[in-house]
């Protein structure tokens, strides 16, 4: 029979007990008392000793030294058995939170290729779509073959557009730390972004504005990254505004800091949406957004970027009247 529960000691320590008051009572009338008491104590602690050490401390101290590697416990003043169940218990809260954020990263992964694999399918079937058709005789018909190609190349655009921001998503998650940081003029860069998207701006009469309220234009970041923030912020504002609408950035004072903001007065977010929206692959009207050639990727760069910097990115909007996005940089010197 093993002694490994709690019952089974006390009534093995009973047993020892009753073994030696007995044993005492008969040979304390035979020798001096007193040596037989110290004699029988003697024994009655060794044995003591031996079977809580060996039969519960040293099983105790296998399974907390796997617990805490580190704390490898050799006497028995290291290993405390009442912070031992507390330490137990915070181990195994520990492993559980790792367990459930494994689990989640595994459902993220699935269905991150789940949404790539997605994404690259329509540009791909339409391509095939195309030439197919061409193959069938379309070649051949002027008032197609042109026209058919242009849609083709369109679609490859498209699967360009998904896999460099892909790219520039998984160049930003495994150098998450290197960012290039120098002290620049953000004026400049805005005015730079809003060159390139002028021609879009304009096409949807969009005018584009900043509104420059901070005591300092530098500040203090990776030039080409905020560059690529503003780029997808205020391409946003234009692709998601409205005929006529203005799109202003402002910058606003926070003594060594800048609060910098995109506005616009477009069709704005609706609330269910605000908390996904920086999410790969989230668009709030999916058909829009495709139409206009997005790939749901550029808010989630953003939000890489801007975090990367040790920074958030937030938002406020309403539907219909437009939205905000804002973040803060460190301003820099001259
Ligand atoms: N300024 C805005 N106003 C209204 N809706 C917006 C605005 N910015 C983003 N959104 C919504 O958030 C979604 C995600 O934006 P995001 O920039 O990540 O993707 P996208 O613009 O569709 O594609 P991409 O930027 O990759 O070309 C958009 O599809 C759109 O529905
Ligand atoms: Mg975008």
């Amino acid at each position: 029979m093993k002694i490994n529960t709690p019952l089974k000691f006390a009534i093995l320590i009973c047993l020892i007990i009753s073994f030696f008051v007995i044993l005492y009572s008969y040979l304390s009338t035979l020798f001096n008392p007193i040596i037989v008491g110290s004699a029988l104590f003697i024994i009655y602690f060794s044995a003591t000793y031996y079977l809580l050490k060996y039969q519960f401390y040293e099983k105790v101290k296998i399974i907390y030294k796997n617990i805490y590697k580190f704390k490898g416990t050799s006497n028995i003043s290291d290993l405390n058995l009442e912070n031992a169940n507390i330490e137990a218990e915070q181990w195994a809260d520990q492993k559980e939170e790792e367990l459930i954020k494994m689990k989640e990263n595994e459902n993220y992964r699935r269905e991150f290729i789940g949404n790539v694999s997605h994404e690259l399918k329509t540009p791909i079937f339409n391509i095939q779509g195309y030439i197919q058709t061409l193959i069938d005789g379309g070649l051949q018909d002027e008032n197609v073959n042109l026209k058919y190609l242009k849609r083709a190349n369109l679609s490859v655009d498209r699967m360009i557009n998904i896999v460099d921001d892909l790219e520039v998503i998984s160049q930003l998650e495994t150098d998450n730390e290197v960012l290039e940081l120098d002290n620049f003029n953000i004026v400049d860069t805005i005015n730079e972004a809003f060159d390139q998207l002028e021609m879009k701006a304009n096409n949807m009469n969009i005018s584009l504005k900043l509104t420059n309220e901070s005591n300092s234009d530098m500040v203090h970041a990776d030039r080409n990254k905020i560059q690529q923030v503003f780029m997808n912020l205020i391409s946003n504002s234009i692709k998601y505004g409205k005929d006529n609408g203005v799109t202003n950035v402002r910058l606003f004072d926070m003594s060594d800091k800048m609060l910098i903001e995109v506005a616009d007065d477009g069709i704005g977010i609706g609330e269910e949406a605000l908390s996904r929206l920086f999410e790969r692959f989230y668009r709030v009207d999916k058909n829009r957004s495709r139409e206009i050639g997005g790939t749901g990727l550029g808010l989630a760069i953003v939000k890489h970027i801007i975090e990367a910097h040790q920074q958030t990115i937030n938002v406020r909007s309403t539907v219909d009247v437009g939205s905000t996005f804002s973040f803060i940089l460190e301003k820099g010197k001259n």
